[in-house]
C-alpha cells in the first residue's frame, strides 16, 4: 500500500489508475481505526478496483471545546489493518495540505445539519461537508463509504454532493457492535472500565424501541421517552433521543416508512452516538441501511 500526503500526489496515483479503467473506492476516516472501518474497506474491495481511505483529523468539524487535541492518533496500527485488509492507497495529508490561511469557502447544508447532533455541535457538518467536498474533488471516487452509525452525517454528505453534482455514489455499511451491543467508535477509547459498562444501555434502549414498534406501537412520544429514561437510569446525560423521518430528519407524528431511531448521550465525560434504523410498512418492521440512489457512472 503506497501513502501519499499531498493532494498533488493523490490525483497523480488516481491519474495513472483510473486511466486504465479502475473503479475507485474511498472510504474516509479520521483513524483510530476499529472493525466499522475494516467493514467498509472490505466493502470498497468487494465493490471497487482500487481503494484509497483516508486519515485525517479534520480540525473544522470538532467545536472550540471538542477533543481535537486528544481525538486518538494511531498511525502505525491504522496502516497495518488498511495494509492487511488489501488498501491500494492510503491519503494521509496535514493540515496544510489540506487548509490554506486564505480559504474562503464554506458549504453549509441546511435544514439536516441543524438537528439531532447539528443542534449541539454547532458548524460540525460545516466541516464535515467542506473535508468530505475536498476528498472527492481530489480522489475522485466512483463510490465512497461510510458508516450507518453516522446516518446524519450520510444524509449530509449525499445532499452535499447531489446539491454540487459530484459524481459520487454514496454507500453505507451497517453500523459494527460490540457483544454487548455498543457500537464501534474510535471514541469509546475514551470510556473508563464504569462508563464502558454502563454506555450499552444506549444500544438497549434503542432495541427496546425496535421491540416496541415491532409489537405495533406507532406513537413516538413514549419511545423517546422510554429512551432517555433508559439512558438516563444508565448515568447518560441525554443530547437526544427519539424517532424521526429518515428522509427528512424532521419529528414523526406516526412510524411509517423510513424511520430513525436516534440518539446522542454522555456517560463519564465521553460523548457517543447511535441509531436504528427501520422500515416500517403497515405491520411489517425491518431494520436497514440507508440507500441513496446510484450516480449513474458507478456499475
Ligand atoms: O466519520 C468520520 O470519520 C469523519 O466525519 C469523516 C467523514 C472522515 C470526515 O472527516
Amino acid at each position: 500500500m503506497k501513502t501519499v500526503t499531498t493532494p498533488r500526489e493523490a490525483r497523480r496515483a488516481i491519474d495513472e489508475i483510473k486511466k486504465a479503467g479502475a473503479r475507485v473506492g474511498l472510504v474516509p476516516t479520521m483513524g483510530a481505526l476499529h472493525e466499522g472501518h475494516a467493514s467498509l474497506v472490505r466493502m470498497a474491495r468487494a465493490r471497487t478496483e482500487f481503494v484509497v481511505a483516508s486519515i485525517f483529523v479534520n480540525p473544522r468539524q470538532f467545536g472550540p471545546k471538542e477533543d481535537l487535541s486528544r481525538y486518538p492518533r494511531t498511525l502505525e496500527a491504522d496502516r497495518r489493518m488498511l495494509e492487511d485488509l488489501g488498501c491500494d492507497l492510503l491519503f494521509h495529508p496535514n493540515d496544510a495540505d489540506l487548509y490554506s490561511p486564505a480559504d474562503r469557502t464554506r458549504i453549509s447544508v441546511e435544514g439536516i445539519s441543524d438537528v439531532l447532533c447539528g443542534a449541539a455541535r454547532r458548524d460540525h457538518f460545516q466541516g464535515v461537508a467542506l473535508v468530505v467536498a475536498k476528498l472527492f474533488n481530489i480522489i475522485g471516487p466512483d463510490a465512497a463509504f461510510f458508516g450507518q452509525k453516522d446516518a446524519q452525517q450520510a444524509l449530509v454528505i449525499q445532499r452535499m454532493a447531489a446539491d454540487l453534482d459530484i459524481p459520487v455514489t454514496i454507500l453505507l455499511g451497517p453500523t459494527v457492535r460490540e457483544a454487548d451491543g455498543l457500537a464501534m467508535s474510535s471514541r469509546n477509547r475514551y470510556l473508563d472500565p464504569e462508563s464502558r459498562s454502563k454506555a450499552p444501555a444506549m444500544y438497549a434502549a434503542l432495541a427496546s424501541a425496535r421491540r416496541r414498534i415491532e409489537a405495533g406501537e406507532r406513537d413516538p412520544a413514549p419511545l423517546a421517552a422510554m429512551m432517555t429514561g433508559t439512558m438516563r437510569a444508565a448515568g447518560f446525560d441525554v443530547e437526544y433521543a427519539g424517532a424521526v423521518d429518515g428522509a427528512t430528519l424532521e419529528p414523526l407524528e406516526r412510524m411509517a416508512g423510513t424511520v430513525l431511531l436516534a440518539c446522542a448521550g454522555r456517560i463519564g465525560g465521553t460523548r457517543l452516538i447511535d441509531n436504528v434504523t427501520l422500515r416500517v410498512s403497515g405491520a411489517k418492521v425491518e431494520e436497514i441501511v440507508l440507500e441513496f440512489p446510484e450516480w449513474s457512472r458507478y456499475v
